[in-house]
């Protein structure tokens, strides 16, 4: 695992959507995976102004609420949409989400792993971490071996999407269908990214350890090509801080994103 520390939100947001940009730039017919959420908002707005060619790329994202369709206004194809597929030259017959208006949820999900496999599998993984410590929606006691399936969401994943649904966490759907978290670790890549002090101590218990289902995020210890790219906040419960600041600082490959860390 590499930490990169960014000196602001708007570096560590910047140096993400770089780092996506770079990918699709070298590798246009790459599989992205997608996440949502707030902190997303921005990456999306980087990468929209990029000129990144989205053109020939494939895109599957992490999860979508159970009973949204696909135009309701608070579903993730919506806000997909909205942030990214409406901006850049995306085929949208590319773009993958799951489907959450299924009748057959436990058949959805398997389509959707077949379609992931059918594309040859996810390149490159963007990943938020939820204050459930959940990467998608994988709530705690998400097996780490598991698959795309539907997930009931907890209190405090309600109450933290409740801003897009009026402030209201009664409002939040109760359900989503999710990659799980051994679909996302077969991504050849992940690249997760938090802002904020509000994650500050949910990042440490994943990239510290110890590895624990209650933290499906700590999962990310198991893979061996992740970056963890964190704002000042978020990194501020890290133990061993110095050193992940003296690697990030001496690693010759670093160089071309030194403006960031
Ligand atoms: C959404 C997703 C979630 C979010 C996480 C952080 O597709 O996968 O894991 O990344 O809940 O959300 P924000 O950025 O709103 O704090």
């Amino acid at each position: 695992m590499e930490i990169l520390l960014c000196n602001s939100r708007a570096d560590a947001v910047a140096l993400t959507a770089e780092l996506i940009a770079a990918r699709l730039r070298a590798t246009p017919a790459m599989v992205l995976g997608l996440a949502t959420g707030r902190t997303m908002e921005e990456v999306y707005d980087h990468l929209a102004t990029s000129g990144a060619p989205f053109d020939q790329c494939t895109t599957f994202n992490l999860d979508e609420y159970v009973g949204l369709p696909p135009d309701h206004p608070q579903s993730y194809a919506t806000y997909m949409r909205q942030y990214l597929f409406d901006r850049v030259d995306i085929d949208i017959s590319r773009t993958h989400l799951p489907d959450g208006m299924a009748e057959d949820l436990v058949a959805a999900a398997r389509d959707y792993e077949r379609r992931i496999a059918a594309a040859g599998g996810i390149d490159l993984q963007l990943l938020g971490i939820g204050a459930s410590g959940h990467i998608g929606f994988n709530e705690p006691l998400s097996a780490f071996r598991s698959r795309t399936r539907d997930k009931i969401l907890t209190p405090t994943t309600r109450e933290q999407n409740a801003g897009m649904f009026g402030g209201d966490p009664a409002q939040v759907p109760k359900r989503a269908l999710t990659m799980g978290v051994g679909t996302i670790l077969d991504s050849r890549e992940l690249i997760l990214l938090a802002c904020g002090s509000a994650k500050a101590d949910v990042v440490a218990r994943a990239v510290e350890g110890p590895l624990t289902s209650r933290i499906s995020a700590s999962a990310i210890q198991l893979h061996t090509s992740c970056k963890v790219i964190l704002d000042a906040e978020a990194a501020a419960e890290l133990q061993d801080i110095d050193y992940y600041r003296f690697v990030a600082r001496n690693e010759e490959k670093w160089d071309p994103y030194r403006q960031y860390l």
